[in-house]
């Protein structure tokens, strides 16, 4: 247990009444790194992801945030550490403005009572603060936009702003590039590498030149198992994974970049 690891597992396991989804994965994330999680379709990600954010409780193993073994507490606590997972787009209030969306997502953070409290200040602090985020995810100029006016790309950019309004010290991204368009994409990839500058991100991606050009680490599972971790240069060299990956739509894994 180290400093060195925001977050670890220890022999991580979830079954799904017999079927082994998730196989004594022992994760290592390091702290202030962009890890990526990859692999086939069906490998366990998103259970790992559910397992990580309590949604579903592991089977066994442990897993521990800060070298505090969290394994047995509420999703709500979770977030509280600073473990906040990017909102589903479906999160965002599409009636409400850009900036709307990312003041009820600081109202969240600071609880529902701040809103009572001198209300014409704090709402103007909320405002202030929500400004930045958008400035910072390059929504400035869309403030006023109603969220449902957005691009696929900026709405996925306000959901990045809405959990860094969570203050995450841990954010965990689940496919944050999925369905895109290449400028969206690379708008996300520039986002993301942006916003890891003073935390941690977790994120499963599909897409390879993003998980080449912007991963400090790669942890590669397959049914449930971790077949190879590492930097992308060696991970993409390692025979296991170029065998996993041959034939299946992932394929570009090889050579990509
Ligand atoms: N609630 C559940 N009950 C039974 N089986 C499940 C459940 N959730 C997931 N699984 C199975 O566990 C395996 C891993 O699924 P998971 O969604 O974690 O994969 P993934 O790596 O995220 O895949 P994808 O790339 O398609 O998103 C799959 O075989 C899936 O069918
Ligand atoms: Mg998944």
């Amino acid at each position: 247990m180290s400093a060195e690891y925001i977050l670890e597992t220890q022999d991580l396991t979830k079954e799904f009444k017999g079927f082994v989804a998730v196989n004594k994965v022992n994760l290592r994330v390091r702290r202030g790194h962009i890890h990526a999680l990859i692999g086939p379709n069906g490998a366990g990600k998103t259970t790992c992801f559910n397992l990580l954010t309590k949604f579903i409780r592991p089977t066994s193993g442990r897993i521990l945030f800060n070298g505090q073994d969290i394994t047995g507490e509420s999703p709500a606590h979770i977030a509280r550490r600073g473990v906040i997972r990017s909102f589903q787009i479906s999160a965002v209030f599409p009636h409400l403005t850009v900036l709307e969306n990312v003041r009820v997502a600081l109202q969240r953070k600071l609880g529902t009572s701040f809103h009572f409290w001198r209300p014409e200040r704090s709402l103007h602090t909320l405002d202030g603060r929500a400004r930045e985020l958008l400035h910072a995810v390059d929504l400035g100029e869309y403030a006023g936009h109603l969220a449902v006016e957005l691009s696929y790309g900026r709405k996925r950019a306000l959901e990045i702003a809405t959990t860094l309004a969570m203050e995450p010290e841990l954010m965990l991204l689940d496919e944050p590039t999925q369905g895109m368009g290449l400028e969206d994409v690379d708008r996300v990839r520039q986002l993301i590498k942006q916003v890891s500058a003073d935390r941690t991100i977790l994120m499963v991606e599909h897409n390879m030149s993003v998980v080449s050009s912007i991963a400090d680490t790669i942890t590669v599972l397959q049914r449930g198992a971790t077949l190879a971790e590492g930097p992308y240069a060696e991970v993409s060299r390692n025979p296991a994974v170029v065998e996993a990956y041959m034939g299946s739509a992932d394929a570009e894994l090889v050579g990509a970049h």
